[in-house]
Protein backbone atom coordinates (compact mmCIF):
# COMPACT_ATOMS: atom_id res chain seq x y z
CA UNK A 1 0.00 0.00 0.00
CA UNK A 2 1.25 3.69 -0.85
CA UNK A 3 2.44 5.24 2.35
CA UNK A 4 -1.07 7.88 2.17
CA UNK A 5 0.41 9.11 5.40
CA UNK A 6 2.87 11.23 3.52
CA UNK A 7 0.93 11.79 0.68
CA UNK A 8 -1.95 13.41 1.34
CA UNK A 9 -1.23 16.35 2.21
CA UNK A 10 -3.39 18.48 4.68
CA UNK A 11 -2.41 22.35 5.76
CA UNK A 12 -4.49 23.15 8.81
CA UNK A 13 -4.26 27.41 7.55
CA UNK A 14 -6.08 26.50 4.15
CA UNK A 15 -9.39 28.21 3.21
CA UNK A 16 -10.18 24.56 1.81
CA UNK A 17 -12.11 22.66 3.89
CA UNK A 18 -9.86 19.35 5.02
CA UNK A 19 -12.17 16.51 3.06
CA UNK A 20 -11.73 18.75 -0.50
CA UNK A 21 -8.18 18.82 0.75
CA UNK A 22 -7.83 15.08 0.81
CA UNK A 23 -10.02 14.65 -2.53
CA UNK A 24 -7.19 17.65 -4.46
CA UNK A 25 -4.57 15.75 -3.23
CA UNK A 26 -5.74 12.24 -4.42
CA UNK A 27 -6.86 13.50 -7.53
CA UNK A 28 -3.16 14.62 -7.98
CA UNK A 29 -1.61 11.59 -6.90
CA UNK A 30 -3.79 9.70 -9.72
CA UNK A 31 -3.24 12.32 -12.43
CA UNK A 32 0.34 12.05 -11.82
CA UNK A 33 -0.10 8.43 -11.88
CA UNK A 34 1.37 7.21 -8.37
CA UNK A 35 -2.30 5.97 -8.02
CA UNK A 36 -2.67 3.55 -10.75
CA UNK A 37 -5.91 3.15 -12.52
CA UNK A 38 -7.52 0.04 -10.80
CA UNK A 39 -6.15 0.87 -7.65
CA UNK A 40 -8.42 0.17 -4.62
CA UNK A 41 -8.39 2.45 -2.12
CA UNK A 42 -7.76 2.00 1.49
CA UNK A 43 -11.00 1.83 2.95
CA UNK A 44 -12.66 4.82 5.01
CA UNK A 45 -11.67 3.79 8.67
CA UNK A 46 -8.36 2.30 7.38
CA UNK A 47 -7.70 5.74 5.40
CA UNK A 48 -8.96 7.73 8.19
CA UNK A 49 -6.51 6.22 10.97
CA UNK A 50 -3.77 6.61 8.73
CA UNK A 51 -4.13 10.65 8.02
CA UNK A 52 -5.54 10.88 11.36
CA UNK A 53 -9.25 12.43 10.40
CA UNK A 54 -12.66 11.53 11.34
CA UNK A 55 -13.88 8.76 9.23
CA UNK A 56 -16.89 11.29 8.06
CA UNK A 57 -14.37 13.02 6.61
CA UNK A 58 -12.71 10.46 4.05
CA UNK A 59 -16.62 9.50 3.18
CA UNK A 60 -16.86 13.33 1.96
CA UNK A 61 -13.70 12.76 0.72
CA UNK A 62 -14.42 10.08 -1.19
CA UNK A 63 -18.14 11.08 -2.33
CA UNK A 64 -16.15 14.18 -4.04
CA UNK A 65 -14.15 11.94 -5.98
CA UNK A 66 -17.05 9.44 -7.17
CA UNK A 67 -19.01 12.58 -7.77
CA UNK A 68 -16.04 13.78 -10.18
CA UNK A 69 -16.01 10.14 -11.80
CA UNK A 70 -12.14 9.46 -10.20
CA UNK A 71 -12.97 6.55 -8.33
CA UNK A 72 -16.37 3.73 -8.33
CA UNK A 73 -17.65 1.92 -5.57
CA UNK A 74 -17.55 -2.34 -6.35
CA UNK A 75 -19.90 -3.76 -3.96
CA UNK A 76 -18.11 -5.61 -1.37
CA UNK A 77 -15.17 -4.41 -2.71
CA UNK A 78 -14.22 -1.16 -1.69
CA UNK A 79 -13.48 2.23 -3.96
CA UNK A 80 -11.18 1.74 -7.00
CA UNK A 81 -9.63 4.45 -9.39
CA UNK A 82 -11.75 3.68 -12.63
CA UNK A 83 -9.91 1.52 -15.41
CA UNK A 84 -9.75 4.32 -18.16
CA UNK A 85 -9.19 8.24 -17.54
CA UNK A 86 -11.08 9.88 -20.24
CA UNK A 87 -8.88 12.17 -21.91
CA UNK A 88 -11.25 15.25 -21.58
CA UNK A 89 -13.08 15.45 -18.79
CA UNK A 90 -13.25 18.87 -16.71
CA UNK A 91 -11.05 17.21 -14.14
CA UNK A 92 -7.68 18.50 -14.34
CA UNK A 93 -6.92 21.07 -11.73
CA UNK A 94 -3.30 22.11 -12.66
CA UNK A 95 -2.80 25.50 -13.97
CA UNK A 96 -1.11 27.05 -16.70
CA UNK A 97 -1.71 24.51 -19.43
CA UNK A 98 -4.28 25.70 -22.01
CA UNK A 99 -4.39 29.18 -21.83
CA UNK A 100 -0.75 30.32 -21.96
CA UNK A 101 -0.47 31.59 -25.37
CA UNK A 102 -0.36 35.09 -25.92
CA UNK A 103 -2.33 36.23 -29.19
CA UNK A 104 -1.33 38.83 -31.37
CA UNK A 105 -3.02 41.91 -32.36
CA UNK A 106 -4.63 40.52 -35.98
CA UNK A 107 -6.87 38.05 -33.43
CA UNK A 108 -8.60 41.29 -32.43
CA UNK A 109 -10.65 42.42 -35.19
CA UNK A 110 -11.02 45.94 -34.02
CA UNK A 111 -8.00 47.44 -31.79
CA UNK A 112 -6.78 46.09 -28.42
CA UNK A 113 -8.46 47.71 -25.17
CA UNK A 114 -6.50 49.64 -22.78
CA UNK A 115 -6.02 47.42 -19.57
CA UNK A 116 -6.41 48.91 -16.06
CA UNK A 117 -4.31 47.87 -13.07
CA UNK A 118 -3.21 49.24 -9.78
CA UNK A 119 0.60 49.60 -9.35
CA UNK A 120 2.36 47.17 -7.23
CA UNK A 121 2.71 48.78 -3.47
CA UNK A 122 5.70 46.83 -1.38
CA UNK A 123 2.91 45.21 1.15
CA UNK A 124 4.73 46.49 4.22
CA UNK A 125 3.20 50.02 3.31
CA UNK A 126 -0.33 51.11 4.25
CA UNK A 127 -1.99 52.06 1.67
CA UNK A 128 -4.58 55.08 0.15
CA UNK A 129 -6.12 54.62 -2.91
CA UNK A 130 -7.31 57.96 -4.74
CA UNK A 131 -10.04 56.77 -7.03
CA UNK A 132 -11.64 58.36 -10.27
CA UNK A 133 -14.34 59.88 -8.22
CA UNK A 134 -16.52 57.39 -6.58
CA UNK A 135 -18.50 57.35 -3.21
CA UNK A 136 -17.63 56.67 0.15
CA UNK A 137 -18.84 52.96 0.82
CA UNK A 138 -19.10 53.38 4.66
CA UNK A 139 -21.89 56.39 4.43
CA UNK A 140 -23.99 54.21 1.77
CA UNK A 141 -27.39 52.95 2.85
CA UNK A 142 -26.66 48.78 2.61
CA UNK A 143 -28.30 48.07 5.20
CA UNK A 144 -31.83 49.79 4.47
CA UNK A 145 -31.28 48.73 1.11
CA UNK A 146 -30.32 45.02 2.15
CA UNK A 147 -33.29 45.06 4.57
CA UNK A 148 -35.77 45.63 1.50
CA UNK A 149 -33.94 42.52 -0.52
CA UNK A 150 -34.64 40.45 2.77
CA UNK A 151 -37.85 41.25 2.85
CA UNK A 152 -38.64 40.85 -0.96
CA UNK A 153 -37.39 37.27 -0.88
CA UNK A 154 -39.39 36.32 1.74
CA UNK A 155 -42.61 37.59 0.73
CA UNK A 156 -45.54 36.47 -1.45
CA UNK A 157 -44.64 38.69 -4.19
CA UNK A 158 -41.79 36.54 -5.15
CA UNK A 159 -42.68 34.53 -7.85
CA UNK A 160 -44.04 37.18 -9.29
CA UNK A 161 -40.63 38.98 -9.31
CA UNK A 162 -39.32 36.44 -10.90
CA UNK A 163 -41.20 35.25 -13.33
CA UNK A 164 -41.74 39.35 -14.47
CA UNK A 165 -40.79 39.94 -18.51
CA UNK A 166 -37.69 41.63 -19.63
CA UNK A 167 -38.90 44.83 -20.48
CA UNK A 168 -36.10 47.32 -19.76
CA UNK A 169 -36.23 46.68 -16.13
CA UNK A 170 -38.67 46.45 -13.12
CA UNK A 171 -41.86 48.22 -13.56
CA UNK A 172 -41.58 49.34 -10.18
CA UNK A 173 -38.09 50.62 -10.71
CA UNK A 174 -39.24 52.17 -13.37
CA UNK A 175 -41.97 54.42 -12.59
CA UNK A 176 -40.23 55.16 -9.25
CA UNK A 177 -36.76 56.35 -11.34
CA UNK A 178 -39.19 58.19 -13.42
CA UNK A 179 -40.57 60.04 -10.74
CA UNK A 180 -37.15 60.54 -9.07
CA UNK A 181 -35.81 62.36 -12.51
CA UNK A 182 -38.97 64.18 -13.11
CA UNK A 183 -38.72 65.67 -9.60
CA UNK A 184 -35.00 65.96 -9.12
CA UNK A 185 -34.44 67.22 -12.75
CA UNK A 186 -37.68 68.12 -14.37
CA UNK A 187 -37.31 65.92 -17.26
CA UNK A 188 -41.42 65.62 -17.71
CA UNK A 189 -41.03 61.94 -19.19
CA UNK A 190 -43.23 58.68 -18.53
CA UNK A 191 -41.34 55.18 -18.00
CA UNK A 192 -42.08 53.87 -20.87
CA UNK A 193 -39.13 56.11 -22.20
CA UNK A 194 -36.78 54.33 -19.50
CA UNK A 195 -34.41 51.68 -19.73
CA UNK A 196 -32.55 50.10 -16.46
CA UNK A 197 -29.69 49.12 -17.07
CA UNK A 198 -26.42 47.92 -15.05
CA UNK A 199 -24.55 51.61 -14.70
CA UNK A 200 -24.53 54.40 -16.66
CA UNK A 201 -21.35 52.68 -18.73
CA UNK A 202 -23.36 50.35 -20.01
CA UNK A 203 -26.37 53.05 -21.32
CA UNK A 204 -23.40 54.66 -22.89
CA UNK A 205 -22.36 51.30 -24.59
CA UNK A 206 -26.04 50.19 -25.69
CA UNK A 207 -27.01 54.33 -26.96
CA UNK A 208 -23.51 53.88 -28.95
CA UNK A 209 -24.43 50.95 -30.59
CA UNK A 210 -27.39 52.05 -31.74
CA UNK A 211 -27.17 54.72 -32.96
CA UNK A 212 -23.84 55.09 -34.29
CA UNK A 213 -22.27 52.72 -37.78
CA UNK A 214 -18.86 52.84 -38.31
CA UNK A 215 -17.59 55.63 -40.31
CA UNK A 216 -20.22 58.07 -38.85
CA UNK A 217 -18.64 61.17 -37.65
CA UNK A 218 -19.47 62.15 -34.03
CA UNK A 219 -17.71 64.67 -31.36
CA UNK A 220 -15.82 64.15 -28.10
CA UNK A 221 -14.12 66.35 -25.89
CA UNK A 222 -10.35 66.83 -25.91
CA UNK A 223 -9.65 65.62 -23.07
CA UNK A 224 -12.42 63.14 -22.38
CA UNK A 225 -14.03 60.13 -20.65
CA UNK A 226 -11.59 57.65 -22.22
CA UNK A 227 -14.58 55.06 -21.41
CA UNK A 228 -16.51 56.36 -23.56
CA UNK A 229 -14.03 57.17 -26.36
CA UNK A 230 -13.01 54.03 -26.55
CA UNK A 231 -16.75 52.67 -27.37
CA UNK A 232 -16.61 54.92 -29.85
CA UNK A 233 -13.54 53.95 -31.54
CA UNK A 234 -14.96 50.27 -31.61
CA UNK A 235 -18.44 51.56 -33.59
CA UNK A 236 -15.63 52.55 -35.97
CA UNK A 237 -17.10 56.39 -35.82
CA UNK A 238 -15.02 59.37 -36.98
CA UNK A 239 -14.08 61.15 -33.89
CA UNK A 240 -14.00 65.11 -33.98
CA UNK A 241 -12.80 66.59 -30.82
CA UNK A 242 -13.58 70.46 -29.44
CA UNK A 243 -11.83 71.81 -26.49
CA UNK A 244 -13.07 72.16 -22.83
CA UNK A 245 -12.59 74.98 -21.12
CA UNK A 246 -13.83 76.46 -17.34
CA UNK A 247 -16.90 76.53 -19.08
CA UNK A 248 -17.63 73.39 -19.82
CA UNK A 249 -17.58 72.36 -23.90
CA UNK A 250 -16.68 74.58 -26.41
CA UNK A 251 -19.93 75.20 -28.43
CA UNK A 252 -18.70 77.52 -30.92
CA UNK A 253 -15.98 75.14 -32.15
CA UNK A 254 -19.22 72.30 -32.14
CA UNK A 255 -20.95 74.98 -34.27
CA UNK A 256 -17.92 75.47 -36.68
CA UNK A 257 -17.69 71.73 -37.13
CA UNK A 258 -21.71 71.36 -37.17
CA UNK A 259 -21.32 73.87 -40.14
CA UNK A 260 -18.36 71.81 -42.09
CA UNK A 261 -19.28 68.05 -41.33
CA UNK A 262 -21.62 65.53 -41.47
CA UNK A 263 -22.37 65.21 -37.62
CA UNK A 264 -24.17 62.83 -36.41
CA UNK A 265 -23.58 62.66 -32.71
CA UNK A 266 -22.05 64.61 -29.72
CA UNK A 267 -21.35 62.73 -26.46
CA UNK A 268 -21.16 64.85 -23.46
CA UNK A 269 -20.78 65.07 -19.73
CA UNK A 270 -22.42 68.78 -18.80
CA UNK A 271 -22.05 68.49 -15.12
CA UNK A 272 -19.27 67.45 -14.02
CA UNK A 273 -17.50 67.22 -16.86
CA UNK A 274 -14.91 63.97 -17.02
CA UNK A 275 -12.32 64.34 -16.33
CA UNK A 276 -12.27 68.20 -15.75
CA UNK A 277 -15.28 68.17 -13.11
CA UNK A 278 -16.70 71.46 -14.69
CA UNK A 279 -20.00 72.37 -15.20
CA UNK A 280 -21.33 73.95 -18.80
CA UNK A 281 -22.39 77.62 -17.98
CA UNK A 282 -26.05 77.94 -18.77
CA UNK A 283 -25.04 80.00 -21.29
CA UNK A 284 -23.38 77.50 -23.29
CA UNK A 285 -26.09 74.98 -22.75
CA UNK A 286 -28.83 77.04 -23.95
CA UNK A 287 -26.18 77.51 -27.26
CA UNK A 288 -26.06 73.84 -27.35
CA UNK A 289 -29.71 73.45 -27.15
CA UNK A 290 -30.13 76.14 -30.17
CA UNK A 291 -27.81 74.05 -32.31
CA UNK A 292 -29.69 70.89 -31.57
CA UNK A 293 -33.10 72.19 -32.74
CA UNK A 294 -31.04 73.80 -35.79
CA UNK A 295 -28.69 70.64 -37.17
CA UNK A 296 -31.07 67.77 -35.68
CA UNK A 297 -27.69 66.11 -34.29
CA UNK A 298 -28.04 63.45 -31.80
CA UNK A 299 -26.79 64.14 -28.42
CA UNK A 300 -25.62 61.67 -25.31
CA UNK A 301 -26.02 63.40 -22.12
CA UNK A 302 -23.80 61.17 -19.86
CA UNK A 303 -24.92 62.96 -16.38
CA UNK A 304 -23.51 60.27 -14.06
CA UNK A 305 -22.98 62.22 -11.11
CA UNK A 306 -25.60 64.96 -11.99
CA UNK A 307 -26.98 64.27 -7.68
CA UNK A 308 -23.85 65.67 -6.22
CA UNK A 309 -24.40 69.56 -6.70
CA UNK A 310 -23.04 71.81 -3.84
CA UNK A 311 -24.56 74.39 -4.80
CA UNK A 312 -27.79 74.90 -3.85
CA UNK A 313 -28.96 76.34 -7.57
CA UNK A 314 -28.57 72.59 -9.52
CA UNK A 315 -28.61 73.46 -13.15
CA UNK A 316 -31.27 71.21 -15.07
CA UNK A 317 -29.81 68.82 -17.42
CA UNK A 318 -29.78 69.74 -21.15
CA UNK A 319 -32.48 66.71 -21.38
CA UNK A 320 -34.85 69.04 -19.49
CA UNK A 321 -34.72 71.75 -22.43
CA UNK A 322 -36.87 71.38 -25.49
CA UNK A 323 -34.33 69.56 -28.19
CA UNK A 324 -37.32 67.48 -29.81
CA UNK A 325 -36.21 63.81 -28.50
CA UNK A 326 -32.47 64.14 -29.60
CA UNK A 327 -31.48 64.06 -26.81
CA UNK A 328 -30.17 60.40 -25.35
CA UNK A 329 -30.28 61.14 -21.28
CA UNK A 330 -27.60 58.53 -19.38
CA UNK A 331 -27.40 58.03 -15.37
CA UNK A 332 -26.25 56.02 -12.26
CA UNK A 333 -27.56 55.12 -9.07
CA UNK A 334 -23.93 53.39 -8.82
CA UNK A 335 -22.18 56.78 -7.68
CA UNK A 336 -25.54 56.93 -5.31
CA UNK A 337 -25.64 53.66 -4.09
CA UNK A 338 -22.11 52.19 -4.46
CA UNK A 339 -19.55 51.32 -7.60
CA UNK A 340 -20.21 47.90 -7.65
CA UNK A 341 -24.35 48.83 -7.42
CA UNK A 342 -24.69 47.72 -10.88
CA UNK A 343 -27.73 50.06 -11.47
CA UNK A 344 -28.34 52.93 -14.12
CA UNK A 345 -30.87 54.28 -17.09
CA UNK A 346 -31.14 55.85 -20.26
CA UNK A 347 -33.63 57.80 -21.11
CA UNK A 348 -34.96 58.72 -25.03
CA UNK A 349 -37.67 58.11 -27.46
CA UNK A 350 -40.07 55.46 -27.23
CA UNK A 351 -39.06 53.29 -30.26
CA UNK A 352 -35.35 54.13 -29.25
CA UNK A 353 -35.92 52.12 -25.94
CA UNK A 354 -37.34 49.64 -27.18
CA UNK A 355 -34.42 48.89 -29.55
CA UNK A 356 -32.28 49.49 -26.59
CA UNK A 357 -34.11 46.88 -24.71
CA UNK A 358 -34.08 44.42 -27.82
CA UNK A 359 -29.91 45.09 -27.60
CA UNK A 360 -29.39 44.78 -24.42
CA UNK A 361 -30.91 41.08 -24.65
CA UNK A 362 -27.66 40.12 -26.55
CA UNK A 363 -25.55 40.64 -23.62
CA UNK A 364 -27.69 40.86 -20.43
CA UNK A 365 -30.93 39.87 -19.80
CA UNK A 366 -33.34 41.26 -16.79
CA UNK A 367 -30.95 41.89 -14.65
CA UNK A 368 -31.01 42.22 -10.97
CA UNK A 369 -34.76 42.32 -10.69
CA UNK A 370 -34.80 42.16 -6.80
CA UNK A 371 -32.73 44.89 -6.25
CA UNK A 372 -34.20 46.82 -8.69
CA UNK A 373 -37.44 46.41 -6.78
CA UNK A 374 -35.62 47.24 -3.33
CA UNK A 375 -34.13 49.88 -4.70
CA UNK A 376 -37.44 51.26 -5.58
CA UNK A 377 -38.65 50.86 -2.26
CA UNK A 378 -35.77 53.51 -1.04
CA UNK A 379 -36.98 56.04 -3.78
CA UNK A 380 -40.63 56.07 -3.16
CA UNK A 381 -40.13 55.88 0.78
CA UNK A 382 -37.72 59.14 0.16
CA UNK A 383 -34.52 57.42 1.24
CA UNK A 384 -32.50 57.93 -1.12
CA UNK A 385 -33.25 62.06 -1.36
CA UNK A 386 -32.24 61.43 2.25
CA UNK A 387 -29.33 59.69 1.36
CA UNK A 388 -28.67 62.28 -1.51
CA UNK A 389 -28.71 65.03 0.89
CA UNK A 390 -26.31 63.96 3.70
CA UNK A 391 -23.60 62.35 1.38
CA UNK A 392 -23.81 65.89 -0.23
CA UNK A 393 -22.77 67.86 3.00
CA UNK A 394 -20.27 65.13 3.56
CA UNK A 395 -18.99 65.66 -0.09
CA UNK A 396 -18.69 69.29 0.06
CA UNK A 397 -16.65 69.78 2.81
CA UNK A 398 -14.60 66.73 1.76
CA UNK A 399 -13.89 68.50 -1.18
CA UNK A 400 -12.98 72.00 0.55
CA UNK A 401 -10.88 70.24 2.62
CA UNK A 402 -9.03 68.55 -0.10
CA UNK A 403 -9.10 71.85 -2.16
CA UNK A 404 -7.58 73.70 1.08
CA UNK A 405 -4.63 71.06 1.76
CA UNK A 406 -3.94 70.98 -2.33
CA UNK A 407 -3.15 74.85 -2.89
CA UNK A 408 -1.56 74.70 0.49
CA UNK A 409 0.84 71.97 -0.06
CA UNK A 410 0.74 71.64 -3.59
CA UNK A 411 0.03 74.69 -5.19
CA UNK A 412 3.22 75.54 -6.93
CA UNK A 413 3.03 72.43 -8.91
CA UNK A 414 -0.20 72.02 -9.53
CA UNK A 415 -3.23 73.52 -11.07
CA UNK A 416 -7.08 72.97 -10.30
CA UNK A 417 -10.51 74.29 -9.34
CA UNK A 418 -12.52 73.66 -6.89
CA UNK A 419 -15.86 71.48 -8.39
CA UNK A 420 -19.18 72.90 -7.56
CA UNK A 421 -20.05 69.35 -7.12
CA UNK A 422 -18.87 65.61 -7.80
CA UNK A 423 -16.92 63.18 -6.11
CA UNK A 424 -13.46 64.19 -7.76
CA UNK A 425 -10.72 67.19 -8.60
CA UNK A 426 -9.10 67.71 -11.85
CA UNK A 427 -5.66 68.17 -10.95
CA UNK A 428 -3.48 69.52 -13.53
CA UNK A 429 0.82 68.97 -12.85
CA UNK A 430 2.94 71.16 -13.97
CA UNK A 431 4.84 70.50 -17.14
CA UNK A 432 8.22 70.31 -14.94
CA UNK A 433 6.03 67.36 -12.97
CA UNK A 434 5.27 64.53 -15.85
CA UNK A 435 2.86 62.30 -14.49
CA UNK A 436 4.25 59.16 -14.99
CA UNK A 437 6.81 59.69 -12.41
CA UNK A 438 4.46 61.18 -9.52
CA UNK A 439 1.81 58.12 -10.32
CA UNK A 440 5.22 55.54 -9.95
CA UNK A 441 6.88 57.98 -6.64
CA UNK A 442 3.92 57.76 -5.22
CA UNK A 443 2.88 54.41 -5.15
CA UNK A 444 6.41 53.38 -3.71
CA UNK A 445 5.30 55.47 -0.60
CA UNK A 446 1.95 53.86 -0.22
CA UNK A 447 -0.96 56.49 -2.26
CA UNK A 448 -1.73 54.92 -5.20
CA UNK A 449 -3.10 57.12 -7.78
CA UNK A 450 -5.53 55.22 -9.78
CA UNK A 451 -7.98 58.40 -10.80
CA UNK A 452 -7.83 58.53 -14.77
CA UNK A 453 -4.68 60.05 -15.96
CA UNK A 454 -4.16 61.81 -18.69
CA UNK A 455 -0.75 61.82 -19.82
CA UNK A 456 0.36 59.49 -22.64
CA UNK A 457 0.35 60.18 -26.12
CA UNK A 458 -1.58 62.73 -28.07
CA UNK A 459 -2.41 63.17 -23.92
CA UNK A 460 0.68 64.37 -23.07
CA UNK A 461 -0.60 67.75 -23.16
CA UNK A 462 -2.86 67.44 -20.16
CA UNK A 463 -0.39 65.64 -17.79
CA UNK A 464 -3.40 65.47 -15.60
CA UNK A 465 -5.09 63.30 -13.38
CA UNK A 466 -8.77 62.96 -11.51
CA UNK A 467 -7.85 63.39 -7.65
CA UNK A 468 -11.20 61.38 -6.30
CA UNK A 469 -11.55 63.12 -2.54
CA UNK A 470 -15.21 62.17 -1.82
CA UNK A 471 -14.19 58.27 -0.55
CA UNK A 472 -11.15 59.66 1.60
CA UNK A 473 -11.88 60.44 5.61
CA UNK A 474 -10.11 63.54 6.34
CA UNK A 475 -7.16 61.54 7.56
CA UNK A 476 -6.79 59.77 4.32
CA UNK A 477 -6.80 63.48 2.92
CA UNK A 478 -4.56 65.03 4.95
CA UNK A 479 -2.17 61.69 4.67
CA UNK A 480 -2.42 61.44 0.63
CA UNK A 481 -1.84 65.21 0.14
CA UNK A 482 1.36 65.26 2.39
CA UNK A 483 2.99 61.89 0.70
CA UNK A 484 2.21 64.01 -2.90
CA UNK A 485 3.64 67.02 -0.79
CA UNK A 486 7.38 64.49 -0.63
CA UNK A 487 7.18 63.00 -3.76
CA UNK A 488 7.34 66.56 -5.57
CA UNK A 489 9.73 67.87 -3.57
C1 LIG B 1 -18.29 60.10 -17.02
C2 LIG B 1 -18.72 58.73 -16.61
N1 LIG B 1 -19.74 58.17 -17.24
C3 LIG B 1 -20.15 56.95 -16.94
C4 LIG B 1 -19.57 56.21 -15.94
C5 LIG B 1 -20.04 54.83 -15.64
O1 LIG B 1 -20.79 54.80 -14.48
P1 LIG B 1 -21.42 53.48 -13.91
O2 LIG B 1 -20.58 53.05 -12.77
O3 LIG B 1 -22.80 53.84 -13.50
O4 LIG B 1 -21.43 52.46 -15.01
C6 LIG B 1 -18.49 56.77 -15.25
C7 LIG B 1 -17.84 56.00 -14.19
O5 LIG B 1 -17.10 56.47 -13.40
C8 LIG B 1 -18.06 58.06 -15.59
O6 LIG B 1 -17.03 58.63 -14.95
Amino acid sequence: MLPYQTLVVIEEKSDLSVYRQIANSLISLIQQGKIAPGTFLPGTRQMAGLIHVHRNTIINAYNELLVQNWIETLPRKGYRVILELPLVKPRSFRPGTNYDESLNDNDFPRHRLPQSGLPDIPSHIDRIIVNDGLPDIDLMPFKEIMKEYRMLVKSPELETILASGDNGGSVKLKNATCRFLNNSRGLNITPDKIMLTRGAQMAIFIAVGLLVSPGDEIVLSDPDYIMAGEIFKRAGAVIHRITADDDGINIDELEQLLSRKNIKLLYLVPHHHHPTTVTLSIGRRAKLLSLVNRFKFWIIEDDFDYDYQFKNKPILPLASGWHGGKIIYIGSFTKLLAPSFRLGYLVGPVDLIKQAIAYRRLIDTRGDVIMEEALAILIDTGRLDRHIKRSNKTYESRCELACRLISESLGHAVQFKKPDGGLAIWLKFNECYPLAKIISKAAAAGLVLAGSAYHIGEDKKHNGIRFGFASLSEDELYKAVAILKQVIA
